[in-house]
């Protein structure tokens, strides 16, 4: 059976690899529907490849443009636009590979329209976790992990009851061997140097933070209802070991392969069928030689800590976490902050921040507007002083 799927986030890191693994699995899908943010010229060449139906950008002078480029192409716009996309009847499957917030809504609708989403958009969970997943489930609908520690999760735990501890695992990030003084001043360059993935800048300055840790310990927490306490985190820098589940006679059981993407997105894609796809080569246990696991270092990362208290914390400390962090990043991408500002200012926001106990959406996304707005005023004042 062909597969109908729609691409939220077409243009960016996980959606031009999707793209690249349904290219290697051409008779297994069909491109219903493409968003992007502002990169106008990439998607215009998708629209050509893959003919979608519908189309949605980030603004409307952008999406002027394409429909008198591709007239027989229906094209929407803004955050409605990406909801209009989500609400597509003719879809089986939503990949929502947007960076941020902006995941949040469209993956709503997506659920309410029944279709299963193959999720990358962390920031999803981290805000409406509880929200998402008991509306999947309402809906009868998979939620399909493409992060690869919690695809390798998915894939190991086969025995959701007698599961003892979830095991993610971290490259550590490009930060891992510096000494702490060196890491409060890294440069962007540095930030951005990953040593095993390419990926959007935000989250790869929130790998560099180990955020992005502490976002996927929330991401799992709801994922698979385990309770924080048995989520540990392992740094691993040889991200051969995607993650792991331990069992309560002891047993542990690891997803491996070479680090790359595409594995975890077909996973979600084909679920639960698997193929040959893009990534041929098979994993030489004799040439990787050597696997190392080591604590993480919460005194040098901890922002890994704040996440693990804003997920124990619960109701909307999360969403707070999210956003103060996700501003905070902004700022350090464009040159305002340094490096650490990212953690102290975070830190500086939540710290002051009363949480809301079983939040509607609403409240979740007015909670998020205020945050957002403190912590910009916060990022302001120290612009004023510098
Ligand atoms: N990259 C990875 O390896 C990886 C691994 C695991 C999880 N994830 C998660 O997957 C998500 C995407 O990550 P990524 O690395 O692919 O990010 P990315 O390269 O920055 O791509 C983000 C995508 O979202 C679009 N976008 C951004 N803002 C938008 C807006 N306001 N309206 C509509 N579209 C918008 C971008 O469009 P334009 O580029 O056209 O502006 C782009 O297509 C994130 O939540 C990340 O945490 C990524």
């Amino acid at each position: 059976m062909v597969k109908k799927i729609s691409i939220l986030g077409s243009t960016g890191s996980i959606g031009t690899q999707a793209l690249e693994v349904i290219d290697s699995l051409k008779d297994k899908f069909e491109v219903i529907a493409l968003t992007a943010g502002s990169n106008v010229n990439l998607l215009s060449c998708q629209i050509e490849k893959y003919q979608p139906k519908y189309v949605s950008v980030k603004n409307s002078k952008d999406s002027e443009y394409l429909s008198s480029k591709h007239p027989d192409v229906k094209i929407y716009n803004g955050e409605e636009g990406l909801i209009n996309i989500a609400d597509i009847k003719e879809a089986d499957i939503v990949l929502v590979a947007v960076s941020g917030k902006i995941g949040l809504k469209p993956t709503i609708e997506a659920i309410k329209n029944k279709k299963d989403i193959a999720l990358a958009n962390k920031e999803t969970l981290v805000m409406a976790g509880d929200i998402i997943m008991k509306l999947a489930k309402e809906n009868n609908v998979k939620i399909l992990p493409v992060d690869s520690e919690h695809s390798a999760i998915f894939q190991c735990l086969n025995n959701r009851k007698d599961l003892k501890h979830l095991i993610i695992t971290s490259s550590g990030g490009p930060f891992r061997t510096w000494e702490e003084d060196d890491i409060k001043n890294a440069e962007l360059k540095d930030v951005l140097n990953h040593p095993r993935w390419n990926m959007g800048k935000k989250i790869t300055v929130d790998s560099a933070t180990l955020m992005n840790k502490g976002l996927e310990v929330i991401e799992a927490h709801h994922l698979f209802d385990v309770d924080y306490d048995d989520i540990k985190v392992v740094v691993h820098p040889q991200s051969y070991v995607h993650s792991a589940v331990e069992y309560k006679d002891g047993s542990i059981i690891a997803q491996i392969g070479r680090p790359s993407m595409h594995i975890p997105i077909q996973y979600a894609l084909t679920y639960p069928d698997r193929y040959e796809g893009i990534e041929t080569e098979s994993f030489d246990f004799i040439k990787a030689a050597k696997l190392e696991f080591f604590e993480p270092d919460y005194k040098k990362f901890p922002s890994l800590n704040l996440a693990f208290e804003a997920g124990i914390k619960g109701g909307t400390y999360t969403v707070c976490l999210n956003a103060a962090n996700e501003e905070a990043v902004l700022a350090f991408l464009e040159g305002k902050l340094r490096f650490f500002d990212i953690y102290d200012i975070t830190k500086q926001v939540f710290d002051s921040y009363i949480s809301i106990n079983n939040p509607s959406i609403e409240q979740i996304l007015e909670e998020d507007d205020k945050i957002r707005k403190q912590t910009r005023a916060i990022i302001d004042r120290m612009q004023a002083v510098i």
